[in-house]
C-alpha cells in the first residue's frame, strides 16, 4: 500500500483547536471536547487529558538550583557514573552503555546549534529506545525520521492537546539542519529496538501523579507498590517508569509498566486484526504482517503504548496532518478513546522484533 495516497477529505482543522481549547484542556477533569469542531460527519471526539500527562509549571521562585556535580550517580549494569550535572548536559549526553550501540554520530551525543538543537540522544537516548514522552527512534526508516522532523518543522505535526510539552521538537526541528538530521536518522534507523514495556490489565491502578511528561508511582521512592494506594483504572492508560529516578538518570534499561483496563488487549488485537473499518484498515495491511513496519510504514509493535495512544489521538484530532498522515485518518476516523487504548496495549504488549515473543501480565 502506497504511503501517499491523495488527500481527500482530510480536513485541516488543526488552526481552529484554539487557544481556547488550549486552556479548556488545562482546565479540563478528564474529558475535553476537541472535535465538536470538525466539520465532517465524524462522530465527535474529545481528547482525554490523562493521555496527555503535562505537570503544571512550577511557581517561579528563583533560579533553580543548580545541579549537583559532586556526587557520582550509578544504575544497574553498568560500570559507568555521572552526576547529576553530567545527566543534565544536553550538548555531551551521559551514555550508560556505550557497548551496546555503535558510536553515535555528533548530532545524536551533542546535538546543533545552541540553546535549542539538543542532542537527539539526549531525549531519545544513545540507543534509540526513547522514553514515553517522547518517541523510540531505533529501527524507524531513516526517510521517516527525516520526514517527521521536516513535519515537526513545519507544524503539520503537533500534539492532540496544545498544552502538552511536546514542543520541544518544534524548536529542536528548527535548530539542526538536514546534514545533522540525515546522520542522526541513519544511525537510529540501524539499531533494534529493545523490548522494556509491560503490559498489565487491571481493574485497580496503583496511584500516580505526574512529573513532567510522565506518571510517576505515588510511593515516594518511585518504585511499583500499592501501598500508597489504588484507586479504579477508569478506562485510562497509564504508563509509569518501574522506578522513576532510573527514568530521571536517563537509564535506557528502565522497564516500564503501562496498565489498562481489563480485556483491553483482547479487543485490541480483534480491532487490529479485523480492521477498526474494514478489511482496508487493518493494521497489518500497512505496518506488516507483525507490525513491524513495511517500507515507509513505521513499526509500531512493542514500542511505548501511551505514545502508541497519543499518536493515534494526534491522528484523530487532525493535529498531525502532514502529507503521509492522511493514511492513517480513514484507521482512527471511528476510534473510540477506548478502542485506542485497546489497540495501544495490543500493539504496545507484542515483540518489538523478531521472534515473537509476549509480556503480557494479567492481575491477580
Ligand atoms: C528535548 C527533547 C528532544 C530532543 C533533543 C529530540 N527530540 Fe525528537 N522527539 C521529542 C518528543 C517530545 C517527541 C514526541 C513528539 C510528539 O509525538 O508530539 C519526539 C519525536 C521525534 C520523532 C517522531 C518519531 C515517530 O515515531 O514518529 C522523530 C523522528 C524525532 N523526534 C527525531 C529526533 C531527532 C533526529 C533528534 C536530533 C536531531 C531529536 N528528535 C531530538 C523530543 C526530543
Ligand atoms: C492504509 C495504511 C495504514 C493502515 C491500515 C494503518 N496504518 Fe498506521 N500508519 C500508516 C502510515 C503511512 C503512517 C505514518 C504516517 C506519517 O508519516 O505521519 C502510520 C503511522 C502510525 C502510527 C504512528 C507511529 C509513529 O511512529 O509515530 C501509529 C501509532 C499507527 N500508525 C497505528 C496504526 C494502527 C493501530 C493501525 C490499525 C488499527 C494502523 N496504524 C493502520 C499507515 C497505515
Amino acid at each position: 500500500m502506497s504511503i501517499s495516497a491523495p488527500i481527500t477529505h482530510r480536513p485541516l482543522f488543526w488552526p481552529r483547536l484554539s487557544a481556547v481549547s488550549a486552556l479548556a484542556l488545562l482546565a479540563a477533569p478528564r474529558l475535553t471536547p476537541l472535535a465538536a469542531q470538525a466539520p465532517s460527519a465524524k462522530p465527535a471526539f474529545a481528547v482525554p487529558s490523562w493521555a496527555f500527562p503535562t505537570a503544571p509549571a512550577k511557581p517561579n521562585t528563583g533560579p533553580a538550583p543548580r545541579p549537583d556535580s559532586v556526587v557520582l550517580q550509578h544504575v544497574p549494569n553498568s560500570t559507568r557514573a555521572f552526576t547529576m550535572k553530567q545527566v543534565g548536559n544536553a550538548f555531551d549526553i551521559p551514555d550508560w552503555f556505550p557497548e551496546a550501540h555503535p558510536p553515535m554520530p555528533a548530532p545524536a551525543q551533542y546535538g546543533g546549534t545552541r540553546p535549542n538543537g539538543r542532542a537527539c540522544g539526549f531525549c531519545h537516548l544513545p540507543d534509540g529506545q526513547g522514553r514515553p514522552e517522547n518517541s523510540t527512534l531505533s529501527g524507524l526508516p531513516a526517510a521517516y525520521i527525516r520526514q517527521q522532523v521536516k513535519a515537526f518543522r513545519d507544524s503539520t505535526r503537533l500534539a492532540a492537546n496544545p498544552a502538552a510539552a511536546t514542543n520541544s521538537m518544534h524548536l529542536l526541528a528548527r535548530s539542526v539542519t538536514d546534514d545533522e538530521v540525515a546522520l542522526a536518522a541513519d544511525y537510529y534507523a540501524a539499531l533494534r529496538l529493545t523490548r522494556r514495556n509491560i503490559v498489565r490489565e487491571v481493574a485497580q491502578v496503583p496511584k500516580t501523579h505526574v512529573e513532567g511528561m510522565l506518571y510517576a508511582y505515588d510511593r515516594v521512592d518511585g518504585t511499583a507498590d500499592t501501598s500508597a494506594g489504588t484507586e479504579p483504572i477508569d478506562g485510562r492508560l497509564i504508563e509509569v517508569p518501574v522506578s522513576f529516578a532510573r527514568h530521571e538518570l536517563r537509564d535506557p534499561t528502565v522497564p516500564y509498566v503501562t496498565y489498562v483496563p481489563v480485556g483491553s488487549i483482547a479487543r485490541g488485537r480483534r480491532l487490529a486484526t479485523r480492521g477498526p473499518a474494514g478489511a482496508a484498515t487493518t493494521c497489518t495491511v500497512c505496518h506488516g504482517p507483525q507490525l513491524l513496519g513495511k517500507d515507509l510504514v513505521p513499526p509500531i509493535a512493542g514500542r511505548s503504548p501511551s505514545n502508541i495512544l497519543r499518536q493515534l489521538m494526534n491522528f484523530r484530532s487532525g493535529a498531525r496532518h502532514d502529507s503521509a498522515s492522511v493514511t492513517m485518518a480513514p484507521v482512527v476516523e471511528r476510534l473510540t478513546v477506548s478502542d485506542m487504548v485497546s489497540l495501544a496495549a495490543y500493539v504496545g504488549s507484542l515483540a518489538p522484533s523478531a521472534p515473537v515473543r509476549r509480556a503480557v501480565l494479567h492481575s491477580k
